[in-house]
């Protein structure tokens, strides 16, 4: 049961889209209204788990720990930072009582859940307009669950977006990308589409494609399509500011872009030097902003990420020094005196979102008041946009969102590190993502920053196998991180293969959690309550129990096993051994996967397939000891998908 209470007048952030009845009152917290912002507090018993809050740092049961909805760009993934890049504020209890809440405010919220040792929730919001939706239901998992209907249809990817991808910040001219796709070809490693990243652009601008370095991109496209190939190109927030530049004039004709305080276009330095920031929280805006994926489209691109829309800001028309040199100071004092420039930086921030504004349809707000919505406005203006363009099913991921994006498209984590405390961290962002509607998500697989080795890219591609992006992605500068980089390639060979092998089963899971909102990545308690407390194993679908190995230097690990399941060991072939209850410890090298199947369920598994285009269901076979599963399928891509699509496959007896 959900239900509504309202403060003052809020702005419609478009997260909810059920009618939802309005409550007499604010059930389980106390609530206190100062001058500028709303508080709520909530005591919490010894016992009690509290979940959600999506994109944070810290652990799946989030309490110890304090966050800020306040979306950053930010490459520090560490405790101490209380926020990444997006906001997702709904928070599920459970204990003594059972509830969830989601604060519908794109301005900034505290979250301190038992911090230091509080024995509370405590909740402030830095603003009086608030929509605030409770939830009252039995378990976490139901809880979720009606957040999810209440949300609407999550994001429907097309087949392919389900395949391997690989990305690199560095991959320059047409012929980059023909070598990541020979190499693959050549080291029989699956592939499903290349990312482009911002090096595609001529000066970094958005519809762009650097002339010389691209000469025949449409010619590109074709050819790599041909091979079961799709080019992602990424797309940035603001656009760059270049008079004679079509998309440039027409959204200043037309005002379309954020305001500054004089009543200009708001300036602001991003990739590209001086850009404008289209006005997402305008419709009209948005859907100039979507129209403009047509430069792609018509080049026969159908997939996109949306980067830089927290918005990043490295410096804007407003602040002193605004030239490159100021930059460079900058960063030199950033290194000496590291502290207290982070601190000021954050200030020059502030000062910059307080300094422009958007048309919301008619109302105009202060972007700092709503600055938490900016991206996720921004995955709907593509994701809309693309639906009108294409006439079917497109990729889309964002770095920066708000709960109601996901009905548009996915998201992934932002710029993490190569280090193993970062694959735990993807491993703990999957349940939390899916408790608040992010079902297509993924990290970058290896790590963004820093070089990665040869055991944590095959220890971290054997999670991202089971997570529906699956991306490989580095930073410019960082040793080259493609799986056929470290030597004999066997090992990777097997582990990509299996996720073509899964898919199957992955696609059908996700369309039919996407389908009945439920959550395609589940805490292990969610369904069995003796798990409570365990957080690096996780349910996969409805079949699954993934227990993936993120310590350096191990080939074994324990793994609680709540009930009897089929232990399976993958490598190269599907090894299934009964496995009693209880704690158990398993053993997978490096060139192997582990994972369970739940008792009485089955998984459907393909053949080797070398990309989505020979994606076959017709010869599954089904491992495990349950009698039926129920196969989704289609034909992945229109866009009409229903639980229609899905049909009865039965075990014959051995
Ligand atoms: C941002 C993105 C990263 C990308 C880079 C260059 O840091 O998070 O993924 O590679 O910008 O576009």
């Amino acid at each position: 049961m959900i239900t509504k209470y309202v403060y003052g007048d809020p702005l419609d952030t478009g997260a909810i889209t059920a009618k939802v009845e309005r409550a007499a009152r604010v059930e389980h917290f106390a609530v206190e209204e100062g001058a500028d912002t709303i508080s709520f507090s909530c005591p919490l018993g010894p016992e009690d788990i509290v979940y959600g809050l999506g994109e944070t740092m810290g652990k799946v049961n989030k309490r110890g720990g304090r966050y800020i909805s306040f979306n950053t760009d930010t490459a520090e993934h560490e405790d101490s930072n209380p926020s990444l890049y997006a906001s997702h504020n709904f928070l599920i209890a459970e204990g003594a009582a059972c509830f969830g809440v989601f604060f519908d405010t794109p301005a900034r919220v505290t979250f301190e859940i038992d911090w230091q040792g509080s024995g509370e929730i405590r909740v402030v919001c830095d603003t009086k307009d608030l929509n605030l939706y409770q939830i009252e239901n039995g378990s976490a998992y139901a809880v979720c669950r009606d957040l999810l209907r209440a949300v609407g249809r999550c994001y429907l990817p097309p087949l392919w977006a389900f395949g391997y991808g690989q990305s690199r910040f560095g991959y320059m001219k047409e012929q980059d990308f023909r070598e990541v796709a020979d190499l693959h070809e050549k080291n029989g490693l699956p592939l499903d589409f290349i990312c482009m990243d911002i090096d595609y652009m001529d000066q970094y601008r958005d519809f762009s494609f650097d002339p010389k370095r691209f000469p025949d991109i449409e010619g590109l496209v074709r050819e790599l399509k041909e091979r079961g190939i799709h080019l992602v190109p990424i797309v940035d927030a603001g656009v760059k500011v270049e008079p004679g530049e079509a998309v440039y004039e027409e959204g200043v004709a037309k005002g379309y872009f954020c305001r500054n305080k004089e009543g200009g276009c708001f300036g602001a330095a991003v990739w590209p030097g001086m850009t404008h920031f289209p006005d997402f929280l305008n419709r009209k805006a948005r859907e100039w902003f979507g129209r403009q994926y047509r430069f792609y489209t018509e080049k026969g691109i159908e997939g996109f990420w949306n980067d830089m829309n927290e918005p990043a800001i490295f410096y804007s028309e407003y602040d002193k020094g605004t030239k490159r040199l100021g930059m460079l100071l900058e960063l030199l004092g950033n290194m000496l005196f590291k502290k207290g420039q982070k601190e000021k930086k954050k200030q020059e921030l502030v000062r910059n979102y307080q300094s422009f504004f958007h048309d919301a349809d008619g109302r105009r707000v202060r972007h700092y008041d709503v600055h938490n919505l900016f991206g996720a406005m921004m995955t709907r203006a593509s994701g809309e946009g693309l639906e009108r363009l294409l006439g079917h099913r497109y990729l889309l991921f964002s770095r920066s969102s708000y709960i109601g994006a996901g009905r548009y498209g996915g998201v992934w984590t932002g710029d993490n590190t190569s280090k193993w405390e970062h694959l735990m961290l993807n491993v703990r962002h999957m349940p939390s993502l899916n408790m608040c509607g992010f079902l297509y998500s993924g990290a970058d697989t290896g790590g963004f920053i820093g070089d990665c080795g040869r055991e944590l890219l095959l220890r971290w591609l054997a999670f991202s196998v089971f997570t529906p992006l699956m991306r490989n992605h580095s930073c410019k500068g960082t040793k080259n991180q493609e799986a056929y980089q470290f030597g004999d390639p066997a090992a990777f060979r097997t582990i990509i293969r299996l996720r073509y092998r899964l898919l199957p089963y992955i696609y059908s899971e996700y369309m039919k959690a996407a389908l009945t909102s439920d959550l395609y990545i589940k805490p292990v308690a969610f369904l069995y309550p003796e798990a409570k407390g365990i957080e690096d194993q996780l349910l996969v679908g409805d079949s699954l129990m993934i227990a993936p190995i993120v310590r350096e230097g191990e080939v074994q690990r324990q793994v609680f096993l709540p009930e009897e399941m089929t232990m399976v060991i993958y490598d190269g072939e599907f090894r299934c051994s009964p496995c009693p209850a209880g704690w158990r410890t398993v053993h997978a090298e490096l060139d192997e996967a582990v994972f369970f199947i739940r008792k009485n369920k089955l998984l459907p598994v393909g053949k080797v397939i070398s990309n989505t285009r020979e994606y076959d269901v017709e010869n599954l076979a089904l491992l495990g000891d349950g009698r039926t599963y129920e196969l989704y399928t289609d034909d992945g891509l229109s866009l009409d998908c229903t639980t229609a699509n899905i049909r009865t496959l039965v075990k014959e007896e051995c």
